[in-house]
C-alpha cells in the first residue's frame, strides 16, 4: 500500500467514522429528550417506565355495544366524576307503568287531590315503608305541579332515569360506593361503555329495603 492510497483509506475510515457518532448521537439524543416518544425499552426511572406503560390501549378495540342491545342508557350527571363521558346508567322511563304520569296529572296536585279524604287513592297501591312519615312523604320526591319529574330537596327537578341523585342526597355512602362499582351492578360487559343498573332498577323507592331470606331448606341431624 502506497503511502497515498493508506492516505485516502484513512480519509475515507475517518469520514465514517464521524458519520456513524452524528447518527448514534442523534439516536441518543431522542432516546434522552423527546419524552414521548420512547418505546418501553429506553427509559431511565421506574417513573418513566411507568408514563410509558400507561399510555391508554383503547381496549385493544374490546366494546360492550352488543351485550347491551334493547339496554336504553344515558350518559351519569351531577355526581362529582372526572370520567362523565364514560360512565352511563340505564333508563326507568321504558319499565315505569304509569308513565308518562302528566297523562293524567296535567294539573297541580292540589287542584286534583279529593278534599274527601274517605275516598279511595288514587295510587292505593302506593305505601310508603322507607324513611318515618315526618322526614318523607310523597312529595318529598314527586313534584305535585310537574309529575313527569322529581325533585331534589331544594326544588330542583330530575327526569326519573336520575332518581339515582335523589337517592344520593341521603345516600352519600351508597351512591359514592355505586359510582366506584362497589354497589350495583354492571349491565353488559366489563369493556366500554360501561353502564350501570338504575338504584330503582332494584330498589322500590316505596318500600326499598328487600325481605330478609332464608335458606329454603335447612339440614337437620335427626
Ligand atoms: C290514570 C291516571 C294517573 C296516572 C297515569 C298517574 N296518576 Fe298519580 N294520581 C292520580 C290521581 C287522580 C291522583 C289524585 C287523587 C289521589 O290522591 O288519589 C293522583 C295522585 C298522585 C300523588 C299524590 C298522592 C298523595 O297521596 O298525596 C302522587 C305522588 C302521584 N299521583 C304520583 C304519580 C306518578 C309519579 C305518576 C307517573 C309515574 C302518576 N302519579 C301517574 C292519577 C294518576
Ligand atoms: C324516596 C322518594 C319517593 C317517595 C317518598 C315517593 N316516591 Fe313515588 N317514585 C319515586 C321514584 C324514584 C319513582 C320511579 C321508580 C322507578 O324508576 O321505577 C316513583 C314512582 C312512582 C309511581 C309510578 C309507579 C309505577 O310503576 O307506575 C307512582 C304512582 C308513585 N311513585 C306514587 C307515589 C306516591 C303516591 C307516594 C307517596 C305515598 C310516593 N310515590 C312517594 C320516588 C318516590
Ligand atoms: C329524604 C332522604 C331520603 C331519600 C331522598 C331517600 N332515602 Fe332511603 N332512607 C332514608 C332514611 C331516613 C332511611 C331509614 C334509615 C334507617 O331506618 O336506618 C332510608 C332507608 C333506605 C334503605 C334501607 C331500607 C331497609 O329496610 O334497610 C334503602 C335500601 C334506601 N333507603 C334506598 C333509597 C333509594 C333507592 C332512594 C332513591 C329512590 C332513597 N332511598 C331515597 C332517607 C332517604
Ligand atoms: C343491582 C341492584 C342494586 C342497585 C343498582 C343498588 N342497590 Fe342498594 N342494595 C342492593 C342490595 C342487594 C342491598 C343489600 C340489602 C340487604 O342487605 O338486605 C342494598 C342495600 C342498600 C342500602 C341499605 C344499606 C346497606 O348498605 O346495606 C341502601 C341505603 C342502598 N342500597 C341504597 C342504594 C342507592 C342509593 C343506590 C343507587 C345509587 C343503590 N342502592 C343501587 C342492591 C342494589
Amino acid at each position: 500500500m502506497t503511502s497515498q492510497t493508506f492516505g485516502q483509506t484513512f480519509q475515507i475510515g475517518r469520514s465514517l467514522l464521524l458519520f456513524a457518532l452524528a447518527i448514534f448521537s442523534t439516536i441518543f439524543a431522542i432516546g434522552c429528550g423527546g419524552g414521548e416518544h420512547r418505546g418501553p425499552g429506553d427509559q431511565h426511572s421506574v417513573m418513566d417506565q411507568i408514563a410509558v406503560e400507561s399510555k391508554p390501549n383503547n381496549n385493544a378495540g374490546l366494546s360492550s355495544e352488543r351485550w347491551l342491545e334493547g339496554v336504553v342508557y344515558e350518559r351519569v350527571e351531577g355526581m362529582n366524576l372526572d370520567n362523565l363521558d364514560t360512565f352511563f346508567v340505564e333508563h326507568r322511563t321504558e319499565k315505569i307503568e304509569r308513565f308518562n304520569c302528566s297523562e293524567c296529572h296535567s294539573e297541580p296536585l292540589s287542584a286534583m287531590k279529593s278534599p274527601d279524604t274517605g275516598k279511595v287513592r288514587a295510587h292505593w297501591e302506593v305505601e310508603l315503608h322507607h324513611a318515618s312519615a315526618d322526614v318523607m312523604n310523597c312529595q318529598t320526591c314527586h313534584s305535585a305541579d310537574a309529575m313527569d319529574s322529581v325533585q331534589l330537596i331544594g326544588g330542583h327537578r330530575l327526569s326519573l332515569n336520575q332518581s339515582y341523585r335523589l337517592c344520593a342526597q341521603c345516600h352519600s355512602t351508597q351512591a359514592a360506593d355505586w359510582v366506584g362499582g362497589a354497589h350495583g351492578k354492571r349491565r353488559g360487559g366489563w369493556a366500554p361503555p360501561r353502564v350501570v343498573a338504575n338504584c330503582a332498577s332494584c330498589h322500590n323507592p316505596h318500600d326499598p329495603g328487600f325481605p330478609t331470606r332464608f335458606p329454603a331448606q335447612v339440614s337437620r341431624v335427626d
